[in-house]
């Protein structure tokens, strides 16, 4: 009997899969009793991620012009820990090495930024065109191809060309629209013949927060009034939106040109978020409960839902009014529906706790989302847990809670998990290869957030089909510098960069080394 329905079920799942994938049921899992790629619908894809600046180096070599990250570091080195992205991890000269690498962790495709100061050094064309810049690329993304790893390519990951920082600040000014337009037309008509899964944009919430609000991120600016951020210029609580509008607007021009980019047929679009989930400070408190909608629709819906709907979600004009900036209706026609898939990188969550009174006079984008973020709950718990070397509070469930969200709240649209990593540092002296190679805590982080996105596909039926770690490799953490380390494979910083494999790239290698890869299957669709 039980035999019977057994091969029953088989049956059914087999005939619903070949009959039609995108049925009402969701995502097909099969059967499976130790989690491992096998208990993942058909097709998915694992990889791991990385951005140009983070592990690139090379900053003088093949005409690359100066970026926005090289001079702040420069400029201000205490807001980069003292460390710059010069050298990073050398993967400029390495990237072969390094893709044996991606090889030998049985993964499939590989996320990886291109450097606009690599093909336009001075951020247009027509002040010049490295081709050395553009034969890297070239070379790096054949090499991941002729390695069976798919390309998925980041066009901006906050490496704005400097020259455009001295010209008109960047994305504070609308002139970036056109520029970045040009730029993202020049390298989709480049590679876009042999690459079909792009993003815009690396986390929009980052970039205009930590860049434009609090100043902890290059170019570091915000009011006198953020505490201990000793920024030389901004304006909290009004640059940061005007950078995402016009990044958003940027973004939309750049999804017109993909669409009218005619080798890149066949290809997707999207751009990577990155929030967090919330939960609320205190359980009994209605108002801290009702503030988890808002929370996110500030953190997600801000770049997310702009990009569905044509325009900010309403709550954020409500809240706003004349602080965020608004899109003509040409505008807003280009943004609705500008993007394939949502692309979401998770790390982490917090508590949420409901403001009632806002001070006016310091406007803050939390404070404008009327909430304080809380690492305790108001019983005093912490959220997860957190080892005392990891940069983050570990909260698994966060991650399947998102998912069932998004799915819910955005239309149950594909979904691709662009980032998800543990990050941990170490004290001067106890940073060794030994100490970083024996990762339990990154492996246990794994287990258990592949463990969450399982459950949010093969239980809660939310379209995910595709996860990065990050990151393949140690590396230039932003303000951070080199002290906090996210890679599968320890960089050895005091002895030529030298990579060793970490516990948790063995994790990944045989978790990854069950079932079929996806290119082994159905190589055209993917
Ligand atoms: C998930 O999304 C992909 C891409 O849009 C689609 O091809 C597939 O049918 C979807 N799967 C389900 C179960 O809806
Ligand atoms: C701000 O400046 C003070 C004094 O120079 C310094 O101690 C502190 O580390 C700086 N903070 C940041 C985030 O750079
Ligand atoms: C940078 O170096 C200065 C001087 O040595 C030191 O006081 C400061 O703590 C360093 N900052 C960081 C973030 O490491
Ligand atoms: C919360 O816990 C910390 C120690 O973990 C303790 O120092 C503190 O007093 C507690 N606060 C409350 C409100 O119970
Ligand atoms: C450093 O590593 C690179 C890349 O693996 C290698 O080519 C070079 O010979 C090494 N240098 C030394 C001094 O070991």
């Amino acid at each position: 009997m039980a035999l019977q329905k057994f091969l029953l079920l088989g049956l059914l799942l087999v005939l619903t899969f070949v009959g039609s994938p995108a049925t009402a049921d969701g995502p097909v899992c099969p059967p499976s009793t130790k989690l491992s790629r096998a208990s993942f619908p058909e097709g998915f894809i694992f990889g791991t991620a990385t951005a140009a600046f983070q592990v690139e180096g090379a900053i003088n070599e093949g005409c690359r012009g100066p970026s926005l990250w090289d001079v702040y570091c420069k400029r201000h080195p205490q807001k980069c820990s003292n460390q710059t992205g010069d050298v990073a991890v050398d993967f400029f000269h390495r990237y072969k090495e390094d893709i044996q690498l991606m090889k030998s962790l049985n993964s499939d495709a590989f996320r990886m930024s291109i450097a606009w100061s690599r093909i336009f050094p001075h951020g247009r064309k027509e002040k010049g065109v490295s081709q050395a810049g553009v034969q890297f690329y070239h070379d790096l993304i054949d090499e991941l191809l002729k390695n069976g790893i798919t390309p998925f390519v980041t066009v901006f990951h906050w490496d704005t060309p400097q020259d455009l920082e001295d010209e008109y600040q960047g994305f504070l000014s609308e002139r970036i629209v056109k520029d970045f337009r040009e730029y993202a037309e020049f390298v989709f008509q480049e590679y876009g013949g042999k690459v079909k899964h792009w993003i815009t944009f690396n986390e929009p919430w980052v970039f205009a927060h930590a860049g434009y609000d609090v100043g902890k991120k290059a170019p570091g600016r915000c009011s006198d009034y953020v505490k201990d951020a000793n920024c030389t210029g901004g304006r909290s609580g009004h640059e940061t939106y005007l950078v995402s509008h016009n990044l958003l607007n940027a973004h939309a021009e750049a999804y017109e040109a993909f669409k009218n980019c005619v080798k890149c047929k066949g290809g997707k679009v999207g751009i990577a978020h990155s929030p967090a989930w919330f939960e609320p400070k205190d359980f009994n408190n209605k108002n801290d409960a009702d503030s988890i909608g808002r929370a996110l629709d500030f953190m997600l819906g801000w770049h997310l839902e702009t990009t569905i709907s044509g325009d900010y979600p309403p709550r954020m004009r409500e809240i706003l009014g004349y602080r965020l900036p608004q899109f003509s209706s040409e505008q807003k026609r280009k943004l609705k529906n500008s993007a394939d898939f949502i692309g979401l990188n998770y790390y982490s969550s917090i508590f949420s706790e409901h403001v009632d009174q806002p001070d006016h006079s310091k406007p803050l984008f939390k404070q404008d989302s009327l909430i304080v973020w809380k690492p305790k709950s108001a019983d005093n718990y912490s959220i997860g847990s957190q080892p005392s070397t990891g940069a983050l509070p570990v909260y698994a469930q966060g991650f399947r809670k998102l998912l069932k969200y998004v799915k819910e709240k955005y239309g149950n649209q594909e979904i691709m998990i662009m980032e998800n990593g543990y990050g941990e540092h170490f004290t001067d002296d106890s940073d060794t290869v030994e100490v970083g190679i024996a990762d339990h805590n990154r492996k246990y982080y794994l287990q258990r957030h592949l463990l969450a996105m399982y459950e949010a596909i093969c239980i809660d039926k939310v379209n995910v089909t595709g996860y990065f770690i990050w990151s393949l490799l140690d590396n230039f953490e932003w303000e951070n510098g080199y002290k906090h380390r996210f890679g599968l494979y320890y960089i050895d910083y005091k002895n030529n960069l030298t990579r060793h494999e970490k516990e948790s790239a063995k994790y990944y290698k045989e978790f990854l080394g069950q079932g079929v890869r996806p290119s082994l299957i159905k190589r055209d669709e993917l």
